[in-house]
């Protein structure tokens, strides 16, 4: 049976306009919302921890609530040695690549892996959420040659991990600006690795296959990549002096400026404008104030010149930089974050579930015959 035609065939490269589904998670509409409460909002008036409550359960969380979820968090905070092991053996291996094979891993060790109910799914979600700052911290130590640390129960998702990094518990003032950085982070509706989380989930796959997809979609320069490859843009200018000609040679070159640019966001992403303010303070703090103004040039340069505005990455990655991370980092972070609006689409997405087909316009060659091996000269 040849497949049917479309009557009326509607085609988006890229899906650019296309909804291709719904969802009470967030929406760009009118700002940037999670569950209806503006983003600008929640980095204001409650913590990462507070806003992963709030994605996969739907609600704020009462103190008491916060503090059950934060001790069930803490208690997941462990890994299996086998994957250590595997840190161990590969010690130069791609920080997302490895995060990618430690959420396949960690699916093997989930006492709910054959289970993909809501109630089950809620529980991955959570475990994931402990588990994948510890991977990240666990394989960077690794790598720079030192043990892993044991996670500190009292502290919140963001403090321990940077605990986990350095063995010193943030200052407040970086513990704030990494906090709003994993806020910022968390949803952003039918992005590129949430759909690919989305796909996967319709066709009744499990959660962690969803997330393992997921991150290998965020990991692309055009995704999550883009914040890694900031500071690579800002080095290459050199400073605030050489940077209007370097930006010009590489407009005239056609290239693309990491950290600029957006499929949705037009005139601006109002979370690049939140987290700036926290990039800069902590340039001045860590007196390293030369890529926060020369970032200012290209900021001035591509509004005016070409209607280019900066997106998350862009701050977020002098953030991460002015705070001493390492590079290789960045986009591990943002999955550290991501895993809660990841999480809470695909709980969604069950619950709703469509296999997730289109179509695809077919430009290939007009139908012909198969010439046998031997003809075939
Ligand atoms: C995010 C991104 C993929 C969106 O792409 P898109 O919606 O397909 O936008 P388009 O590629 O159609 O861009 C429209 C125009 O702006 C240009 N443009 C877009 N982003 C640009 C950037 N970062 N640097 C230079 N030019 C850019 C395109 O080249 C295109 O120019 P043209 O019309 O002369 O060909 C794109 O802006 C980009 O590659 N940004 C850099 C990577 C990045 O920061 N990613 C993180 C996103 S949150």
């Amino acid at each position: 049976m040849p497949a049917s035609a479309p009557t009326e065939e509607i085609y988006s490269p890229g899906l650019e306009g296309v909804i291709a589904g719904e969802t009470a998670i967030s929406t760009v509409v009118g700002g940037l919302s999670y569950r209806g409460y503006p983003v600008g909002e929640l980095t204001e008036r409650a913590s990462f921890d507070e806003v992963a409550y709030l994605l996969l359960h739907g609600e704020l969380p009462t103190a008491q609530e916060l503090k059950i979820f934060q001790s069930r968090i803490a208690a997941s905070r462990r890994l299996p040695d086998c994957l250590l092991a595997l840190f161990r053996a590969a010690p130069q291996a791609i920080p997302m690549d490895t995060l990618r094979t430690a959420v396949s891993v960690l699916a093997h060790f989930d006492p709910d892996v054959a289970d993909s109910s809501r109630e089950a799914n809620l529980r991955k979600a959570e475990r994931l959420l402990a588990q994948i700052p510890l991977a990240v911290a666990a394989q960077y130590r690794l790598s720079e040659g030192q043990e892993p640390l044991v996670s500190r129960d009292d502290l919140s998702t963001g403090d321990n991990f940077l605990y986990l990094l350095s063995g010193q518990v943030p200052s407040a003032e970086v513990a704030k600006a990494f906090d709003v950085s994993l806020i910022l982070y968390a949803e952003h509706e039918f992005n590129a690795s949430t759909f690919t989380a989305r796909v996967v989930t319709s066709t009744e796959s499990d959660l962690h296959s969803a997330i393992v997809a997921a991150i290998g979609a965020l990991k692309g320069a055009l995704h999550g990549g883009a914040n890694e490859r900031v500071m690579d843009v800002l080095r290459a200018a050199g400073g605030p002096d050489t940077a209007e000609v370097w930006l010009r040679q590489a407009m005239a070159r056609k290239e693309k400026i990491m950290g600029f640019g957006h499929r949705v966001y037009k005139t601006g992403d109002v979370r690049a404008g939140i987290l700036k303010t926290f990039a800069r303070q902590a340039a001045e703090r860590a007196n390293a104030l030369q890529w926060e103004e020369t970032a200012e040039v290209f900021e001035r340069i591509l509004a005016t010149e070409k209607n280019l505005h900066p997106n998350l990455d862009w701050p977020a990655g002098r953030l991460y930089h002015a705070l001493g991370l390492e590079v290789p980092l960045y986009t591990p972070i943002f999955v550290m974050s991501r895993i809660t609006g990841w999480s809470a689409h695909v709980i969604e997405q069950a619950s709703h579930n469509r296999l997730i087909r289109p179509r695809a316009r077919y430009i290939g060659p007009a139908v012909r015959t198969v010439r046998p091996l031997a003809e075939r000269g």
